[in-house]
C-alpha cells in the first residue's frame, strides 16, 4: 500500500480546541458528551439508533425491529417502519413557524437569485410529483435527473421521493454516453433535465445531450423527458416525448400526499466509480438514510434555526444529496444552492455569496481550498466573512498547510473545522470532529461519529498498532449504509465485504481507503489503496478511463494512473500503446483526450497521454500499475521489479520520461 502523505502528516502536532463560546451553544458540547454518546452507541446500537429515529423523525408507522442483520452483508433498518423523506423534509415543518422560513436560497451564476420558503418548496414539489405521475411514473420506477444547479434539481429529487419513485441523479458534467449508460443500467422511465445551465460564463447544453443519449432508441426504457427552462437557448422538443415543466406545472394541482414508504424501499441509486468495470449503482433506502443524513447534519454542522448553511457541492454527487438537500431540509434548515464556480471573471464569487447571504456554515472540498490559496487571499479579505462560524471539508485528505490557510484566512482563527471522511456508499459522514466537542488536528478527520465502529486493520481483519498504516474498515452496520449494488448483489458482496475475509460470521465493511490511527486515537486517512483516482474530490475508476481510451481505433492498450497535482490532488496520466499504422504525435494525444471527454465527460480528461511501445507486465500479464504510478509522478521506481516479464519495457519508459 502506498503511503503518500504519511511523512508530512507525522510532523503535525498542532491541536485546536473548540472555543468555550462555540462549545457552550453546540448540540454536542464537550468531549465527555461525545464519549458518552459513542460508548452508548457501541454498547447498544439498536437502542441508540432506535431512540434517535423516534425523537428526530416522523413515522407513519413504527418499526418492529431496529436492525435486521440476519443475512449479512444485507442490512435492514427500522424493519416494517413506514416513512416518507419528503414528508420529513417538508410537511412536518409546515405546521410550525418554519412554514415561512427560507428552505432554499439559490444564487444563479449570472447573478439571478431565488428564495423558496418551506411552504413554497412544498408547493413546487407537490406539483412536480403530480406531473411525474401524469407522465406514467409509479412507485418503484426509476427517474433520472440530469440538471444544472437550480432549485428544480432538489424539487425533482423530493418529488420522486414523495411518490416513491427512485431517483438517479446524473452529474450535469457527464457526457451523453455516460448518461446513456446510467439510463440503461437503471432502466429509467423518465429523464428530468433542463435546456442547459451556466458554467464559467458560458452556457452548457443539457437537453441536446439527452437527445443524443436517447437517439436511435439507445435508451429504450425512457418514455418521457421533462425539461426545465433555464438558459432559454433553443432546444429540440420531440413531440409526445419531451415536455416543458412550466407548461405542465401550469395545469396541475399543488396537492399531493406523501406516499407511505417502507423503511427499506429504495430512495435513490447513485452511480459511482469502482476499481473495475462499469460504474456501480449505489442503492440507498428510505428510513435509515433519512435518519443518518438528518443526525449527521445536525451534530456535525451544528445546525440551528437561525443559521444559513452552504455546501458548495453539486447535487449530482452524494455530498449534494445528503448535505444540500436531504440532511439540511430534514432539519428545517436554510440551505444555499449556488450555480456558479470561481472563474477568471469572478474569482471571489464564493465570498460574495457568503457576504450576500450571511452564510454561517460553509462546507467545501480541499481541492477548492487549494485553488483559493492560488487565487490569493485578497479575494476573501475584500469581503465580509464575519458571519461564518463553522467550516467543513470533504472529498480527500486535506494537507495541513491548506487546513491552516482555511483556518486563518477564511475562519479568522475562530471557526472550528470539521474534516469529514465518508463515501457515496456510506450515505453520510463517518469520521469527523463534532465542532463543539472534538479538539482538531490539521489533516486528521479525527474520530468516528457515534455509532460508527471504525477501525484500521490488516488483511486478516486484525487491528494494527498505533501509527501503522492499514485498511480503514467499519465493523458494525449503520443506518446510512448502502444496501446493495443496483441489480448486482454479488458485486456488493465482493466489492465491499470480502476484501477482508469475514471471520466467524463477522463482516467488515471496506471500501478502498488506507488509514492510520495515532496514539490519541485520531484517524488519518491516507487515500485509496485500489485503482481509483481522486481528481478534485471526484472518484474516477481507472478501468472506465482505460475502456474509453481503448474504444478509440488508434489505441491497442491503455493503462491509467493518478499523478500528484497541486490543485486537483491527483490528475490522470494515461499510458497508451497504439495499433499498427498509428504514430504517436501531439495531435493524436489531443484527439484521445477529447475522446475520453466525449465518452465520460470533462472531469475524466487525461492531463497527460504517454505513448509507449509496451506496458510493464508481470509474467501472468497483469500491468504493474505501481511502476507506472512512480513513472507518472517522476519518482524513482522502488520495490520489487523481479516479476516483470520484460525489463527492457521499463527502461524504455524511463528513457522516454
Ligand atoms: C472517497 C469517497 C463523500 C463525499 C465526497 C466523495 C475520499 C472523502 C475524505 C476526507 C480523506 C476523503 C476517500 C473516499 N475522501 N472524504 N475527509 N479525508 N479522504 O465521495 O466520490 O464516494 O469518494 O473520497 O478516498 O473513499 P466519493
Amino acid at each position: 500500500m502506498s503511503q503518500p502523505t504519511i511523512e508530512s502528516i507525522l510532523k503535525e502536532k498542532r491541536t485546536f480546541k473548540p472555543s468555550p463560546e462555540f462549545a457552550s451553544k453546540a448540540h454536542i458540547r464537550s468531549w465527555e458528551k461525545y464519549q458518552e454518546l459513542y460508548q452508548k452507541a457501541s454498547e447498544n446500537p439498536s437502542e441508540f439508533w432506535g431512540e434517535l429515529a423516534e425523537s428526530e423523525l416522523e413515522w407513519f408507522e413504527k418499526w418492529d425491529q431496529v436492525l435486521d442483520w440476519s443475512n449479512p452483508p444485507f442490512a435492514k433498518w427500522f424493519v416494517n417502519g413506514k416513512i416518507n423523506i419528503s414528508h420529513n423534509c417538508l410537511d412536518r415543518h409546515l405546521t410550525t413557524w418554519r412554514r415561512n422560513k427560507a428552505a432554499i436560497i439559490w444564487e444563479g451564476e449570472p447573478g439571478d437569485s431565488r428564495t423558496l420558503t418551506y411552504a413554497q418548496l412544498h408547493r413546487e414539489v407537490c406539483q412536480m410529483a403530480n406531473v411525474i405521475k401524469q407522465l406514467g411514473v409509479k412507485k418503484g420506477d426509476r427517474v433520472a435527473i440530469y440538471m444544472p444547479m437550480i432549485p428544480e434539481s432538489a424539487i425533482a429529487m423530493l418529488a420522486c421521493a414523495r411518490i416513491g419513485a427512485v431517483h438517479s441523479v446524473v452529474f450535469g458534467g457527464f457526457s451523453a454516453e455516460a448518461l446513456r449508460d446510467r439510463l440503461n443500467a437503471a432502466e429509467a422511465k423518465l429523464v428530468i433535465t433542463a435546456d442547459g445551465g451556466f458554467r464559467k460564463d458560458k452556457t452548457i447544453a443539457l437537453k441536446p445531450q439527452v437527445d443524443l443519449a436517447l437517439e436511435d432508441n439507445k435508451a429504450p426504457t425512457v418514455d418521457n423527458v421533462l425539461v426545465v427552462e433555464r438558459t432559454k437557448e433553443k432546444v429540440h422538443m420531440e413531440a409526445g416525448r419531451d415536455h416543458w415543466w412550466h407548461d405542465l406545472q401550469a395545469g396541475v394541482s399543488a396537492h399531493c400526499p406523501a406516499e407511505p414508504m417502507d423503511s427499506e424501499d429504495m430512495l435513490f441509486v447513485l452511480y459511482t466509480s469502482g476499481s473495475t468495470g462499469k460504474p456501480k449503482g449505489v442503492v440507498h433506502t428510505t428510513g435509515g438514510y433519512n435518519l443518518y443524513a438528518h443526525i449527521t447534519s445536525k451534530w456535525i454542522f451544528d445546525l440551528k434555526d437561525d443559521d444559513v448553511y452552504w455546501c458548495t457541492a453539486d447535487v449530482g454527487w452524494i455530498t449534494g444529496h445528503s448535505y444540500i438537500v436531504y440532511g439540511p431540509l430534514s432539519n428545517g434548515a436554510t440551505t444555499v444552492m449556488y450555480e456558479g464556480v470561481p472563474r477568471p471573471s469572478n474569482l471571489g464569487c464564493f465570498w460574495d455569496v457568503v457576504e450576500k447571504y450571511g452564510v454561517n456554515i460553509f462546507y467545501t472540498a480541499p481541492t477548492a481550498i487549494r485553488a483559493f490559496i492560488k487565487m490569493g487571499e485578497h479575494h476573501p479579505n475584500a469581503r465580509d466573512l464575519s458571519s461564518l462560524r463553522l467550516l467543513g471539508t470533504v472529498g480527500e485528505p486535506i494537507n495541513p498547510e491548506a487546513w491552516m490557510w482555511y483556518h486563518k484566512v477564511i475562519g479568522k482563527e475562530k471557526c472550528p473545522i470539521v474534516d469529514t471522511w465518508w463515501q457515496t456508499e456510506t450515505g453520510g459522514v463517518m469520521i469527523t470532529a463534532l465542532p463543539g466537542a472534538t479538539p482538531t488536528k490539521p489533516g486528521s478527520a479525527t474520530h468516528p461519529f457515534p455509532g460508527i465502529m471504525a477501525d484500521v486493520v490488516d488483511l486478516d481483519g486484525n487491528p494494527v498498532a498505533d501509527n501503522q498504516g492499514g485498511y480503514l474498515v467499519v465493523k458494525h452496520p449503520w443506518p446510512g449504509m448502502m444496501r446493495t449494488v443496483y441489480g448486482d448483489p454479488d458485486r456488493f458482496r465482493n466489492t465491499y465485504w470480502e476484501h477482508i475475509a469475514p471471520k466467524d460470521g463477522n463482516y467488515l465493511y471496506f471500501a478502498g481507503d488506507g488509514a492510520r490511527r495515532d496514539e490519541d486515537g485520531y484517524f488519518w486517512v491516507m487515500g485509496r489503496v485500489d485503482d481509483v483516482i481522486n481528481v478534485s474530490g471526484h472518484r474516477l475508476g481507472t478501468m472506465e478511463v482505460e475502456s474509453a481510451l481503448v474504444s478509440h481505433p488508434a489505441v491497442a492498450e491503455a493503462a491509467v494512473v493518478g499523478k500528484p497535482d497541486e490543485v486537483k490532488g491527483e490528475d490522470i496520466c494515461a499510458f497508451v500503446t497504439l495499433e499498427g499504422g498509428f504514430e504517436p504525435h501531439d495531435d493524436l494525444a489531443n484527439q484521445l483526450k477529447a475522446h475520453v471527454v466525449q465518452e465520460i465527460g470533462a472531469i475524466a480528461r487525461p492531463a497527460e497521454i504517454r505513448f509507449t511501445d509496451g506496458m510493464p507486465k508481470t509474467r501472468s500479464g497483469k500491468i504493474m500499475r505501481r511502476l507506472l504510478r512512480s513513472l507518472a509522478s517522476g519518482q524513482e521506481i522502488a520495490g520489487d521489479t523481479s516479476t516483470l516479464e520484460d525489463r527492457s519495457v521499463l527502461d524504455k519508459l524511463r528513457e522516454g520520461a
